[in-house]
C-alpha cells in the first residue's frame, strides 16, 4: 500500500566530477528497481545540475536543509521556495548533523518542515535519539519530544504529505545498524503516535530507516512492517551499493 522511498542524502560530498558521475551510475543501472521510489539529495550547490541530468528519469531530487525564513536579510541561507524551482520534491529537515553541529532546536526544525510544507515540497523529517538515550531507556521520550514540536506548529494533517526518517544518532555512519527488531519498534511507535490523532494519515505515512544501511542490511530491514525505505548515507555514494538498496526493496 505504501510505496518504498529510498533516498540518498549525499552530505557534504561531492564535485561536479563526482555528481556527472553517480548520477550517471545510478541512472544506468535504474531498471534493476521495481516499484521503490528513488531520490537523491546532493548538496544545495549541486541541484541544478542533478535537475538537468535526471530529466525525464524516474529519480526524484530532495535538498538536504532548507531556511527556517521564507526571505529577507538572512545571509547564507536558502528558501524552500528557492528549492523548488530547482525541481526538487522532497527536503530533508531535522537531520540529527543539523540538530547536534548546528544547534537546531525542535522549534526550529518545526519551522523547516512548515517553510517546506508552504512550498509545496515534500519533507523528509529526521528523528532519532542518541546512544546515552536510547541506553538510559530515553528512546520513545525524545522521539515523542520532536515529533509533538512539528505536530504543534502543523498539527497532524502537516504530516499527509510528508516523510518521517528514523534515524538513530548511534547508527549514523557508525557501521552500526539497528537490527530489524530494534528499527521496527521505533517505527511502529511513531506510527502510533500519529495514528492515535488520525488513522488515515498514519496509515498512508511512510516511514524510512537511516543509519549504516548497505546492501547486506537493507533487505532484512525493509521487509518489517513499519519500514517504508531508507535514507542512506555512506551508501548512496557508490551507485551499485545504492541501487542494490533500492533494489532490495522489491524483493
Ligand atoms: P549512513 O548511511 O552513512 O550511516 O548515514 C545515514 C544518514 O545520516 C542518512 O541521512
Amino acid at each position: 500500500m505504501r510505496q518504498l522511498l529510498v533516498a540518498g542524502n549525499w552530505k557534504l560530498n561531492g564535485s561536479l566530477e563526482l555528481v556527472f558521475a553517480l548520477l550517471s551510475g545510478i541512472s544506468d543501472r535504474l531498471s534493476e528497481v521495481g516499484n521503490t521510489e528513488v531520490a537523491v539529495c546532493p548538496p544545495f550547490i549541486y541541484l541544478e545540475h542533478a535537475r538537468r541530468q535526471l530529466q525525464g528519469l524516474e529519480i526524484a531530487l530532495g535538498a538536504q536543509d532548507c531556511s527556517d525564513q521564507q526571505q529577507g536579510a538572512y545571509t547564507g541561507e536558502v528558501s524552500a521556495a528557492m528549492i523548488r524551482e530547482l525541481g526538487c520534491k522532497y527536503i530533508i529537515v531535522g537531520h540529527s548533523e543539523r540538530r547536534h553541529l548546528y544547534s537546531e532546536s525542535d522549534a526550529t526544525v518545526a519551522m523547516k518542515f512548515e517553510r517546506v510544507r508552504e512550498s509545496d515540497l515534500i519533507p523528509i523529517l529526521c528523528v532519532g535519539e542518541t546512544l546515552e538515550e536510547r541506553e538510559s531507556g530515553h528512546t520513545e521520550m525524545v522521539i515523542s519530544r520532536q515529533l509533538d514540536a512539528v505536530l504543534k506548529r502543523s498539527g497532524v494533517g502537516g504530516f499527509r504529505h510528508a516523510v518521517i526518517a528514523y534515524e538513530p544518532v548511534w547508527a549514523i555512519g557508525t557501521g552500526k545498524t539497528a537490527t530489524p527488531v530494534q528499527a521496527q519498534q521505533v517505527h511502529a511507535f511513531i506510527r502510533g503516535r500519529l495514528e492515535a490523532q488520525d488513522k488515515e494519515i498514519a496509515a498512508h505515512l511512510r516511514i524510512l530507516y537511516g543509519g549504516s544501511v548497505k546492501p547486506d542490511n537493507a533487505r532484512e530491514l525493509l521487509q518489517e512492517n513499519d519500514i517504508d525505505g531508507g535514507l542512506i548515507g555512506g551508501a548512496a555514494l557508490k551507485a551499485e551499493d545504492f541501487v542494490a538498496i533500492a533494489a532490495a526493496g522489491d524483493a
